[in-house]
C-alpha cells in the first residue's frame, strides 16, 4: 500500500484512472504484484479480481501472482508482423535471444508502428529502425532504454505564426456558423479515416441531435499492422490536428475530449503531453477539459466501443451494438470518435474549400488518403496521394519501384485485416468501397508490397497469428476460431474446405471487426495464390 500510495500521491483516486495507476507501477517496478493489485482495489474500493482481470488483459502489463518469478527489468520487443517479419525479424529475435542474459527479456510483439524501417525493435521505449543486434546489444549495455525527444516539429507559437488556430479562433468567436462547417465536410466527401470511412460531416450531425453532455474521443491506438500515418502527422505537425479537434469541439460542443494514444508512441506522449499543457494555458476555459490516455498494448482497442471501454480503465472489450457509440459512448453519453488524421484535415478542408480536396482523387475516386506504404518497394513511407490510384503507380511514382531483386508478386491493400491481392490485380483503385469485391478493404490504407521471395501462405498465417495474440476472447467464433484456424495453416497441407467452412463462421457469427475480418488474408490468399497450394 505505501508503495502504490507513493506513486499515486494524493487523493482523490478514480476508477476510470486504473489503466494510468497501472502504468505507473509497471513503469516503476517493471511488473506488478499481487499485493498492489490489491492495493489498488483497496483504493479504488472494487474487487481485486476486477484489477486482476485489467491489469491481465493488457499485454503491456505483467501481472506476478505470489508464485511466479517477476521478469527481468528491461524488455526488448521485437516486431514481427507483416513488414518486420519480411526484413528478418524472426533472425533477429533468434539472435538476440542467444545473446540476452537473464536481466533481459526478448519478446516478439505485433507492429509498433515504423514498418517503413523495418525491423524494428524497441529496446525499454526506445524504438530502434533498421535494427540490427549489436545496435541493440549496444543500447542495453548502455542502458539507453528512453524514448528520443520529437524535435524540429512546429510548436504551438510556430504552427500560429504560420496561421494556425486563425480558424478555430474565429469559430469560437462566431465567425462561422456550426452548419456552414459541417456542410463543408459533408461537400469534401471527408471519410472516417480510421478504416471503417463514415462520412465525418454525417457523423457530427448526428452528434449535435443527441442531448448534452457529449464528448469527443480521438482514436490514435494505430494498431493495424502497416499503418504508422498518425505517428507521421503526429510527429510532423501535432497542432493541425489539435486545431481540428477543437473545431469538432466546438461544432458538437462537447463537454470533455479523452485522447487515446497506443503506448508505443511513448516519444509523442511526451511531446502531446507538453504541447496539451501550451494548448490549456492559451485558451484556459475556453477549451473543455482535455485527457490523455495511454493505451496498454492491445491493439482491440482501436475498435472504437474496446476504446471506450478501456478509457473508463475497464478490459478493451468491444460493446455490442445498438446502442452506437454515436448515442451513448463514454461514461454512457453520446460520443463523436475519430481517428486523429480523419481531424487532421478539416482545417486544410475548411480553409482551402471543400472543392479542394473532394476534387482530388483519380479514378472516378474523390479526396486525398495517406497511405502508408512499406514491404519491398525502393522507399517505403507515408505518401498523401489521391483516393483511387492504384497500387502500381504508387510503388512507381512514390516509391522508386521495387527492391533491387525483388519482383512485385502481391500486396495488403489495407494492413493486416484487408485482405490481400495478387500483382495481377496491381490496376484496382484504392479507395474504400472499390475492394469489397474482390474479398479485400482498404481500412487505414497500409500498404504492404510483397515479391517472389515472400510467400502468401506464410503471410496469411502471420496474420492469423496476429489476429490469435489480439482476440479480446469475449466471442467463440473468433477467440476459437483464429487459434483452429493457425493450427490448420501450420500444416504442410492446408484441408481447404475446413478452413473456408471456418472462415465463414468467423465471419457470419464475430461480434466485432477483429473477428469478421480476420480471415480474409487466408481467403485471399486460398483464391488468389492457388499455386502455393498445388503441390
Ligand atoms: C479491430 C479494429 C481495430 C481498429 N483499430 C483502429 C485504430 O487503431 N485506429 C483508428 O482510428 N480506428 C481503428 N478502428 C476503427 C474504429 O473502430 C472507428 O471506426 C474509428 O476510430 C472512427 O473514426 P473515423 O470515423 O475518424 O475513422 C478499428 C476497428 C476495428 C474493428
Ligand atoms: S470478434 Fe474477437 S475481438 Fe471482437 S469481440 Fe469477438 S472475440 Fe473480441
Ligand atoms: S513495425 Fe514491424 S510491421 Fe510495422
Amino acid at each position: 500500500m505505501e508503495q502504490v500510495l507513493g506513486l499515486l500521491g494524493a487523493k482523490p483516486y478514480q476508477r476510470d484512472l486504473l489503466i494510468e495507476y497501472l502504468h505507473r507501477i509497471q513503469d516503476y517496478y517493471h511488473c506488478i504484484s499481487a499485493q498492489h493489485m490489491a492495493a489498488l482495489a483497496t483504493l479504488l474500493r472494487i474487487p481485486q479480481a476486477e484489477v486482476y482481470e485489467v491489469a491481465s488483459f493488457y499485454h503491456h502489463f505483467d501481472t506476478v501472482l505470489d508464485d511466479e518469478i517477476p521478469p527481468p527489468n528491461l524488455t526488448v520487443r521485437v516486431c514481427d508482423s507483416l513488414t518486420c517479419a519480411m526484413s528478418g525479424a524472426s533472425a533477429l529475435i533468434d539472435e538476440l535471444q542467444q545473446a540476452a542474459g537473464s536481466a533481459v527479456r526478448i519478446q516478439p510483439v505485433p507492429c509498433v508502428g515504423r514498418c517503413h524501417a523495418a525491423p524494428v525493435a524497441v529496446v525499454g521505449e526506445r524504438a530502434v529502425e533498421c535494427a540490427d543486434a549489436q545496435q541493440i546489444q549496444k543500447l542495453i549495455s548502455a542502458d539507453e532504454r528512453e524514448a528520443l525527444p520529437i524535435t524540429g516539429m512546429p510548436g504551438i507559437n510556430a504552427y500560429r505564426e504560420q496561421g494556425g488556430y486563425r480558424l478555430f479562433d474565429a469559430c469560437h468567436e462566431g465567425g462561422h456558423q456550426v452548419e456552414d462547417i459541417i456542410a463543408a465536410l459533408e461537400q469534401s466527401n471527408l471519410r472516417g479515416l480510421g478504416g471503417a470511412g463514415f462520412p465525418a460531416g454525417r457523423k457530427w450531425r448526428i452528434l449535435r441531435q443527441q442531448a448534452a453532455p457529449r464528448m469527443l474521443a480521438v482514436n490514435i491506438d494505430e494498431g493495424e499492422p502497416g499503418t504508422f500515418k498518425d505517428r507521421y502527422y503526429l510527429e510532423r505537425d501535432p497542432h493541425r490536428f489539435l486545431e481540428g479537434m477543437l473545431i469538432a469541439v466546438w461544432a458538437i460542443e462537447a463537454e470533455a475530449i479523452y485522447i487515446y494514444l497506443r503506448d508505443e508512441y511513448a516519444s509523442i506522449r511526451v511531446m502531446l503531453a507538453q504541447e496539451l499543457q501550451q494548448l490549456r494555458q492559451h485558451y484556459g476555459v475556453a477549451i473543455p477539459d482535455i485527457q490523455l490516455r495511454r493505451g496498454a498494448g492491445a491493439y482491440i482497442c482501436g475498435e472504437e466501443s474496446a476504446m471506450i471501454e478501456s478509457i473508463e480503465g475497464k478490459r478493451g472489450v468491444p460493446r455490442l451494438r445498438p446502442p452506437y457509440v454515436a448515442e451513448v459512448g463514454l461514461f454512457s453519453h453520446p460520443t463523436l470518435e475519430h481517428n486523429m488524421e480523419t481531424l487532421f484535415w478539416v482545417r486544410d478542408i475548411i480553409e482551402k474549400g471543400a472543392e479542394w480536396f473532394a476534387s482530388q482523387g483519380a479514378n472516378q475516386r474523390q479526396g486525398l488518403r495517406s497511405f502508408s506504404v512499406s514491404g519491398r518497394v525502393k522507399q517505403p513511407g507515408v505518401y498523401l496521394a489521391p483516393a483511387g490510384i492504384t497500387v502500381q503507380q504508387l510503388i512507381d511514382d512514390y516509391c522508386g519501384g521495387m527492391l533491387a531483386g525483388h519482383e512485385f508478386y502481391g500486396y495488403f491493400p489495407g494492413g493486416a485485416s484487408g485482405g490481400m491481392l495478387p500483382a495481377s490485380m496491381k490496376d484496382i483503385p484504392l479507395d474504400f468501397d472499390t475492394l469489397q469485391e474482390y474479398g479485400c478493404f482498404i481500412g487505414s490504407a497500409a500498404i504492404i508490397v510483397f515479391s517472389q521471395h515472400d510467400s502468401a501462405r506464410d503471410l496469411a498465417l502471420n496474420t492469423m497469428r496476429f489476429f490469435a495474440h489480439e482476440s479480446c476472447g469475449q466471442c467463440t467464433p473468433c477467440r476459437v476460431g483464429t487459434v483452429k484456424a493457425c493450427e490448420l495453416m501450420q500444416q504442410t497441407h492446408w484441408d481447404i474446405p475446413l478452413l473456408e467452412e471456418l472462415a465463414q463462421t468467423m465471419v457470419d457469427a464475430s461480434i466485432c471487426g477483429l473477428g469478421q475480418a480476420a480471415p480474409n488474408p487466408l481467403l485471399c490468399a486460398m483464391r488468389y495464390f492457388p499455386q502455393e497450394f498445388e503441390a
